[in-house]
């Protein structure tokens, strides 16, 4: 039988949602793509994919509160979490990791059981659609590192990581199929 999944994205200059959009493309069966703020209820969904852009080195709070709001529906389906971020791989300095799958942790502690697939997708940051508090949290943050205080454009978002993303989610979903199967 087709699977329903339903993407919730928070997103704030529209990459996570995009980004959910092109993971859709690639699902073999009935899909949905809902911003995190409508609160779509995941009861008629099989299979409910979270995804927050990073700021700050964390998820976006209305995907904390669509998992806190439907905590108990989502103990009963199969999730997966995308983080949508520039560092996506992080970096190891003084015996701690700095970035990539750190940022999204805390939201995969959240979910009442683990997702059956998780990662960090490449973002994209235009200096033209940044509001003001964001182009100051920025150019703070380039000058800290010792760079000039312009904020360059940038994108690392490909809709190949996104189709693989899908498609890795797929082969888990049918692996643990085969492992119920199989006990
Ligand atoms: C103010 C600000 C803070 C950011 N902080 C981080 C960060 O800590 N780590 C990172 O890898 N990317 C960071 N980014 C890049 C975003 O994760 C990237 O722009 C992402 O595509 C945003 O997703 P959205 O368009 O769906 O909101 C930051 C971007 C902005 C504007």
């Amino acid at each position: 039988m087709k699977k329903k999944y339903l993407i919730v994205c928070a997103s704030k200059y529209g990459s996570t949602t995009q980004t959910g959009r092109w993971i859709g493309e690639r699902l073999e069966g009935d899909v949905t793509v809902s911003d995190a703020g409508e609160m779509t209820d995941p009861q008629d969904s099989d299979v409910i994919l979270l995804g927050s852009g990073i700021y700050s080195h964390t998820v976006l709070s209305p995907i904390k509160e669509y998992v806190d709001t439907y905590n108990m529906v989502l103990k009963e389906k199969q999730t997966a979490v995308f983080g949508v971020a520039i560092d996506t791989s992080g970096v190891f300095v003084r015996g701690k990791v700095h970035g990539g799958w750190e940022y999204i942790m805390p939201l995969i502690n959240l979910l009442p059981n683990p997702p059956v697939h998780a990662g960090l997708l490449g973002g994209e940051i235009n200096p033209l659609r940044l509001d003001d508090k964001d182009k100051a949290g920025l150019v703070k943050f380039y000058k800290m590192i010792g760079q000039s205080g312009e904020i360059p454009f940038k994108t690392r978002m490909t809709k190949q990581d996104s189709w693989e993303f899908a498609e890795k989610l797929m082969q888990r979903i049918s692996q643990e199929k085969t492992d119920e199967a199989v006990q």
